[in-house]
């Protein structure tokens, strides 16, 4: 996060001074990821994916700006509609989907679906019949630190015959879609899926099915630390794979943005309430803050994100190591353990501890009241307003 965001995140917080804990959204940063990546990819058509951050003021700001939107259920669907966006501008790209909700999606003009079996082509068919379908395939999440593989996604063979039964049963297929796990730290990652989606075109286009679209899906990463590439590596390596794959024809290329779009927009702030340890001669402290796994920091599931961390009281003392856990009575809600965090050793009860990069998958993830602790309030605001 830039100094210039953090010190807007700060003047945010100095002026209004929410109960902790919450995450704040920068939407001026919303709008220049948004930016960023129209630039990077400037063929593509970009659907944001709403369950990233379904805030109304985030889908605003990326609806004044053209974006498109993925949507995951009824509940987004409503959520894009009543925010004034377009049907046409709206994806239903969840593969495992309610039969009311798809009939719903196609009652308010909703046309593009996306399946990865032969049951749920069946259900779009029947609920939605004419609608213009994507087949997503399995690819590896290797590289990703919040895999997405093997619950999502059918084989290249399995593929082909979907899409050609697609037009059988009257709809419109349009390609493939895939998601190379989220967060991906390898822009080669996208290699196999272009290779799998050329290939899937070729048979199809043998057997009288002609596709145009392939879905990159998201994966994009917000930057939660230096080992993060830069979106031109990304778009570098991905425009020379579709090269490569698709010379022979043109390809109508979709992207999902999730995390890119709204992860480095947000901080959660987090109070510390409690300060031990297990034992007079251990080496690290126990902190425990008002906010956990259950309170929206569902993706320290496993350690794979990685949030950095800032205290805002930070004397410059010197640093030791601490075991972070939440703040409800389970032994699930410990945040980073095997990987402790360094924090000062003038850290006191009450401190804020800031999480950086919180903007997406945060807040919607909270409990509804695990332990009567309330879910996590958001506030947006424009950085440019304050600075
Ligand atoms: C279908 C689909 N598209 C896009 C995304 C967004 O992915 P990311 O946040 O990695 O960009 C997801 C995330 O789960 C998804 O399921």
């Amino acid at each position: 996060m830039s100094e210039t965001s953090l010190k807007a995140f700060r003047d945010f917080a100095a002026l209004h001074d929410p109960p902790t804990p919450f995450v704040a959204i920068d939407l001026d940063v919303v709008a220049l990821r948004y930016r960023e990546l129209t630039a990077a990819f400037p063929a593509a058509t970009s659907y944001y994916a709403v369950k990233a951050n379904p805030h109304p003021e985030v889908i605003a700001t990326l609806r004044d700006l053209g974006s498109s939107f993925d949507v995951a259920s009824r509940g987004e669907i409503e959520l894009c509609l009543g925010l004034g966006v377009e049907p046409s501008r709206i994806s239903f790209g969840n593969t495992i989907k309610k039969h009311e909700d798809i009939a719903f999606a196609a009652a308010h003009g909703i046309k593009l679906y996306a399946f990865d079996s032969e049951a749920e082509l069946r259900k779009i068919a029947d609920a939605a019949p004419g609608a213009t379908v994507a087949c997503r395939i399995l690819v590896s999440s290797e590289g990703a630190q919040w895999p997405l593989s093997r619950k999502f996604g059918c084989d290249v063979t399995m593929a082909v015959d979907l899409l050609v039964l697609a037009a059988e049963l009257g709809l419109t297929p349009c390609g493939v879609s895939f998601h190379v796990g989220s967060q991906q730290l390898r822009p080669e990652s996208w290699d196999a899926g272009v290779e799998s989606a050329a290939a899937i075109f070729a048979e199809a286009r043998q057997r009288g099915v002609e596709l145009s679209t392939v879905n990159l899906g998201g994966g994009l990463p917000a930057n939660y630390g230096p080992e993060v590439p830069a979106l031109e590596e990304y778009a570098k390596r991905i425009h020379e794979s579709i090269a490569n794959r698709f010379a022979d024809r043109p390809v109508d290329i979709v992207l999902e943005p999730g995390r890119f779009i709204a992860g480095d927009a947000g901080v959660l702030r987090s109070r510390v309430l409690l300060i031990s340890k297990k034992s007079y001669n251990a080496h690290e402290r126990w902190v425990y803050l008002d906010i956990g796994r259950f309170g929206g920091l569902a993706e320290t599931e496993g350690e794979a994100i990685e949030y950095p961390l800032v205290c805002e009281n930070d004397t410059g003392a010197e640093v030791g190591p601490v075991i972070l856990a939440g703040p409800t009575c389970d032994s699930a809600d410990i945040l980073y353990e095997r990987k402790p965090r360094y924090l000062s050793l003038d850290l006191r009860i009450g401190d804020y501890i800031d999480f950086l990069g919180c903007g997406a998958y945060t807040s919607t993830y909270a409990s509804v009241g695990f332990n009567g602790i309330p879910p996590v309030a958001t506030y947006c605001y424009r950085g440019a307003d304050l600075a």
